[in-house]
C-alpha cells in the first residue's frame, strides 16, 4: 500500500454459485481500476486461486472485452472453498486464512475484492477483521443479502421464472392441468413471489409462509367452479407445509449446505392425498435461473457495483460492501451487511399485493 493506504495491486474473485451479471461486475471493476492505475488480478474459481489450488491471473482491459452478454463468470466460481463452512475445523479454517494472506503477500497484492452471496460476505468480513483490505460486492440470484435493495443476478432469475410461468400457462390451459413450477431461492421466497406476481400465477408457496395444502386445493377447486379448469402454482424450493420442513435432495455435507429440492413433487403428492382430481404435473426450473444472458438490469447493476468497488479501492476505503440504497449505489460496513438478511416479509407490501390480485399463499 502507498502512504495514503491506496493499493497498487488488487485481486478480484467471484465466490459461491454463479449469477447473471457477474461479468458486468468484472468488466466494470477492471475499467474503473485501470483508470486509477491499479493493477488487477483475478483469483480463479473463487478462493481456489488464492488457496493455491488454482491460478491467480492478471486481468486487463483486453480480458473483459465483449463479456457483458455472457452468463457465468470469466473467473469461474466455486462453492467448495468456504473456509467458514460449518464442516470445517478451527485448524483447517486458520490454515486457509493464513494460506490466503501468504499468497496475497507473495503476489504483492494489497487489496481483495470479493463478489458473492452471504457466505462470501462472511469470508470478506473475516478477512477484513484479520487486517486484509477487503471490499464486498453483493451477488446472488436468491436476493437474500441484507443491506442492499438488489443483488446482482436476482432480476435475471425472476425474468427466467416469469417466462417459464408464461410458457406453462398455454399447456395448463390447453390440457386443463395444474402445473407446479419449482423455483430456486433457498430459504428466501423472493424469486417465487416476484415471478408469481409478474407471471400471474394462481398460487405461490414461500419458505417464509408455511402452507396448508387444503387451502391450495380449495383455490384450485374454486377456479374450476368459475370455469377456469387449469391453475399455475409457483413453489419456492425452500417452501414447507405447516409443521414440516423444507424438502432436501441431499443433506448438508463437507463444504456444502443441504441441497434443497423436491418441493414441487411433494406438493403434487399432497394435492393427490387431498383428493384433487386434476392432472397435476411438475417442472423444476433449476439452474436455468442462473444461466443465459443477463438482463439489462443485472448488466447495469453489475457494472455500477464493479465501478463503485474499484472506486472504493482507489480511495483506500476498505471493510465495506457495495450496496444499492434508494436507487443509488453506495457502500456499508461489511459487518453491517453480514448482520442483515433479506427475504419475503409475510406482512409486507408484496405479500399484500399478491393477495390483492388473488394469489393464494397457502395460509391466511
Ligand atoms: O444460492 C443460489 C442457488 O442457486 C440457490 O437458489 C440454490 O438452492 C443453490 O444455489 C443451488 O446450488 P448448487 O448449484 O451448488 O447446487
Amino acid at each position: 500500500m502507498t502512504a495514503r493506504n491506496i493499493p497498487r495491486r488488487v485481486c478480484l474473485l467471484t465466490g459461491g454459485g454463479d449469477a447473471p451479471g457477474l461479468n458486468a461486475v468484472v468488466r466494470g471493476f477492471v475499467h474503473r481500476a485501470t483508470q486509477s492505475e491499479l493493477t488487477v488480478f483475478g483469483s480463479r474459481y473463487g478462493l481456489e486461486g488464492l488457496l493455491g489450488r488454482d491460478e491467480v491471473v492478471p486481468l486487463g482491459l483486453h480480458d473483459v472485452g465483449g463479456i457483458l452478454p455472457r452468463g457465468g463468470s470469466i473467473l469461474g466460481c466455486s462453492t467448495r472453498s468456504n473456509p467458514l463452512a460449518v464442516s470445517e475445523t478451527d485448524e483447517t479454517r486458520k490454515a486457509a486464512f493464513s494460506t490466503v494472506s501468504r499468497r496475497l503477500h507473495e503476489l504483492k497484492i494489497d487489496a481483495l475484492v470479493l463478489a458473492g452471496g452471504d457466505g462470501t460476505m462472511a469470508i470478506a468480513a473475516r478477512f477484513a477483521e484479520s487486517g486484509i483490505a477487503c471490499v464486498g460486492i453483493p451477488k446472488t440470484i436468491d436476493g437474500d443479502l441484507g443491506g442492499t435493495e438488489r443483488t446482482c443476478g436476482f432480476d435475471t432469475a425472476v425474468q427466467v421464472a416469469t417466462h417459464a410461468i408464461d410458457a406453462l400457462h398455454s399447456t395448463a390451459e390447453a390440457h386443463q392441468r395444474v402445473l407446479v413450477l419449482e423455483v430456486m431461492g433457498r430459504n428466501a421466497g423472493l424469486i417465487a413471489l416476484h415471478s408469481a406476481i409478474a407471471g400471474g400465477a394462481d398460487v405461490a408457496l414461500l419458505p417464509e409462509i408455511p402452507y396448508d395444502v387444503i387451502r391450495v386445493a380449495a383455490k384450485i377447486r374454486d377456479r374450476e367452479r368459475r370455469g377456469l379448469r387449469f391453475s399455475i402454482v409457483v413453489v419456492g424450493e425452500g417452501a414447507r407445509p405447516i409443521g414440516g420442513t423444507a424438502s432436501q435432495i441431499e443433506s448438508a455435507a463437507r463444504q456444502r449446505p443441504a441441497r434443497l429440492g423436491g418441493a414441487a413433487e411433494r406438493l403434487m403428492h399432497e394435492l393427490q392425498e387431498a383428493r384433487l382430481e386434476h392432472d397435476v404435473r411438475t417442472t423444476v426450473l433449476g439452474h436455468l435461473q442462473r444461466g443465459g444472458t443477463p438482463s439489462a438490469f443485472d448488466r447495469l447493476l453489475g457494472t455500477r457495483f464493479g465501478v463503485h468497488a474499484a472506486g472504493l479501492c482507489a480511495e483506500g476505503r476498505f471493510g465495506r460492501m457495495v450496496s444499492l440504497r434508494s436507487g443509488h449505489v453506495d457502500s456499508i460496513p461489511l459487518a453491517e451487511a453480514c448482520a442483515a438478511r433479506a427475504g419475503v416479509d409475510p406482512e409486507g407490501e408484496l405479500v399484500r399485493c399478491a393477495r390483492a390480485v388473488g394469489i393464494e399463499l397457502g395460509a391466511a
